[in-house]
């Protein structure tokens, strides 16, 4: 089968990670393939960030290949025209008159830019939409007294909607993450946001030897097809951005984004953090899933029982992030 037919789904559009803000230092040009396209990432003089399409809209330099930081703007390589993270061209040094349609629009082809959180993020919408919702702001990795992120990422070839999908596909926690019982959650949809909260106990063993009965909790929030957050609390606290950047509509980079509160190195803490996150992402996490996304297929009319999750309802919550979809909706508000 071919790799195109895995799936039907086009890219969805929503907020997607493009790079960590403190990797990208004022004056660095990244060249990037998201979204099935050729995009330049640049941070200016003033500390503000563009994403361009890579290709000059005068003679189609690509602007990762010799562009460099001018004060607030991206010169290209080849004849030195000037944009702003806007997209606007404000210099051409050896034209006498500038282009009359440089004042009205955007000519590089600009994408809405956020940061929040310690990540940069891209809008993307494939007809140029603007942003139909905000990027959530989540405190924890931006606040006093929580640790430097620990951060993991892959590359495979699925999309947002299957890693998503995941979440509530109850049955797979037995069988591939060797879990046998998942905490009965509470879900609610709300437009393009979808939480879950899951609250139980867990008895866990001190190193004394003694047991110990806590509380635990998992809660998640979806927001739009390229913004999840994950928060645990119970033995351990933690808080996960799980981060997914469409490359084309069959591959994508996924990566996990952690921060706990402070606590002394080495501590049981310490280790038992170390143990959560390795659990999360390791073969009894994401990596379990990840070898299976990657040769799968879509099954648009699954053949289901059951004792599977609500994984219909699930996509009926998706499908709003396609600009595509059959119902011709192009917008979250037409909804
Ligand atoms: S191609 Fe970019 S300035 Fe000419
Ligand atoms: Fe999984």
């Amino acid at each position: 089968m071919p790799r195109a037919d895995r799936f039907p789904m086009t890219i969805p559009f929503g907020w997607f990670f493009v790079a960590y803000a403190d990797e990208l230092a004022i004056g660095d040009v990244k060249s990037l393939h998201y979204f099935g396209r050729e995009l330049v990432l640049f941070r200016n003089e003033s500390g503000v960030a563009g994403l361009l399409d890579a290709y000059c809209p005068h003679l189609g330099a690509h602007l990762g290949e010799g562009g460099r930081v001018d004060g607030d703007t991206l010169r290209c390589g080849f004849h030195a025209w000037a944009f702003n993270p806007a997209g606007y061209c404000v210099d051409i040094p050896y034209a006498r008159v500038m282009p009359p349609i440089c004042k009205r629009e955007p000519v590089a082809g600009p994408y809405p830019v956020r940061e929040a959180n310690g990540v940069v993020w891209g809008w993307y919408h494939p007809q140029g939409l603007a942003p139909l919702h905000d990027v959530l702001e989540v405190a924890e990795f931006t606040q006093p007294g929580w640790a430097a992120p620990t951060r993991l990422e892959w590359r495979f070839r699925s999309n947002p909607q299957e890693i998503a999908e995941n979440g509530v596909d109850v049955a797979h926690f037995e069988y591939v993450h060797r879990m046998n019982s998942v905490p009965e959650g509470v879900t609610t949809y709300e437009g393009h946001i979808r939480r879950s909260a899951a609250v139980g106990e867990r008895t866990m063993t001190l190193p004394n030897g003694q047991t110990k009965v806590v509380q635990s909790s998992v809660h998640t929030v979806q927001n739009g097809a390229g913004q999840k957050t994950t928060h645990l609390t119970g033995i351990v606290t933690l808080a996960l951005q799980v981060l997914v950047t469409p490359v084309e509509a069959d591959e994508c980079e996924l990566r996990f984004c952690f921060t706990h509160p402070v606590v002394p190195p080495g501590s049981f803490e310490d280790t038992a953090i170390k143990a959560a996150i390795a659990s999360t992402t390791g073969q009894s996490g994401v990596e379990g899933d990840i070898p299976i996304w990657d040769r799968k297929i879509h099954r648009t009319r699954p053949l289901l029982c059951d004792g599977d999750g609500p994984i219909l309802r699930f996509r009926r919550y998706f499908e709003q992030f396609y600009a595509d979809h059959d119902s011709g909706k192009t917008s979250i508000a037409a909804e």
